[in-house]
């Protein structure tokens, strides 16, 4: 355990989701291109990753290519696939070790036959691993993926909410359902959602840091998770405590 001021005793069950923004800039701010950038953000990442299980996070999220990422330049676009991919495939071993499930949400018919190839088999390869479900959003929108599962109920009797975010959730292994998102973070200033988890945030507590995410520490992230404990979740009701009339 990290030394700090998150108990065990409050350790839980979160499914944490961050936007990881801000690479760019702090590229630029430093006068590196903006693949740099991307390539320090992948060792945050991994930090991240690793200290995650400490803070009681069982599934974790990350935004690492919106569907909208396609238009920015080319350069930049082939480097985050590079990026990807090598990041796939050096940390499937890790994954495995660690026991971690990792994951790949968002449309996959514009990825690369390679990329392709290393997301199946870090899917299958680390399928055991109970200690973290880790998913990677690639090629990802929240209004794409939620248009998919309603198409696929086309002409389907009535379902529930619970079997809808089954269908959202992409597993396509063992059909288990992931829960809600607890904690949105997003870093690099911005606080918008950006098409990510629109129907998995419903009752998300959102965390906007300026913190440009090649910057963002394991130790930021376990503030979050301790402020979390202290803010009032009440899902629509009024506290127990609270005067009616
Ligand atoms: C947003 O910052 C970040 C991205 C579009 C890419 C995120 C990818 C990584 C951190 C690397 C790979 C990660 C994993 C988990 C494999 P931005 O480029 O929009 O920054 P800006 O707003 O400063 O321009």
């Amino acid at each position: 355990m990290r030394k700090g001021f998150f108990l065990p005793s409050e350790q839980g069950n979160l499914h944490v989701a961050i936007i990881m923004d801000g690479n760019g800039r702090w590229a630029n701010q430093r006068g590196l291109p903006r693949i740099a950038g991307h390539r320090v953000g992948a060792e945050t990442a991994r930090k991240v990753i690793e200290a995650a299980p400490e803070f009681g996070i069982k599934t974790l999220t990350l935004y690492a290519f919106s569907s909208d990422n396609w238009h920015r330049p080319p350069e930049e676009v082939n480097a985050l696939m590079d990026l990807l991919e090598t990041y796939l495939i050096q940390e499937t071993e890790t994954c495995i070790r660690n026991k971690v499930r990792l994951s790949i949400i968002g449309r996959r018919d514009r990825l690369s036959t390679s990329l392709l190839k290393a997301i199946e088999h870090a899917e299958k390869s680390t399928l055991q691993g109970d200690v973290l479900h880790l998913r990677v959003a690639i090629d990802y929108s929240a209004r794409d993926a939620i248009l998919r599962a309603a198409m696929r109920l086309k002409n389907s009797r009535e379902i529930s909410r619970e079997e809808f975010s089954r269908l959202i959730s992409e597993e396509r292994y063992n059909g288990h359902v992931v829960p809600d998102v607890d904690i949105l973070v997003r870093t690099g200033g911005e606080k918008r959602l950006s098409d990510f988890l629109l129907w998995e945030c419903a009752y998300a507590e959102l965390f906007f840091l300026d913190t440009m995410w090649p910057d963002f520490t394991p130790e930021e992230l376990e503030h979050v998770v301790h402020e979390f404990y202290h803010r009032e979740r009440r899902f629509g009701r009024v506290p127990e405590t609270a005067a009616v009339f």
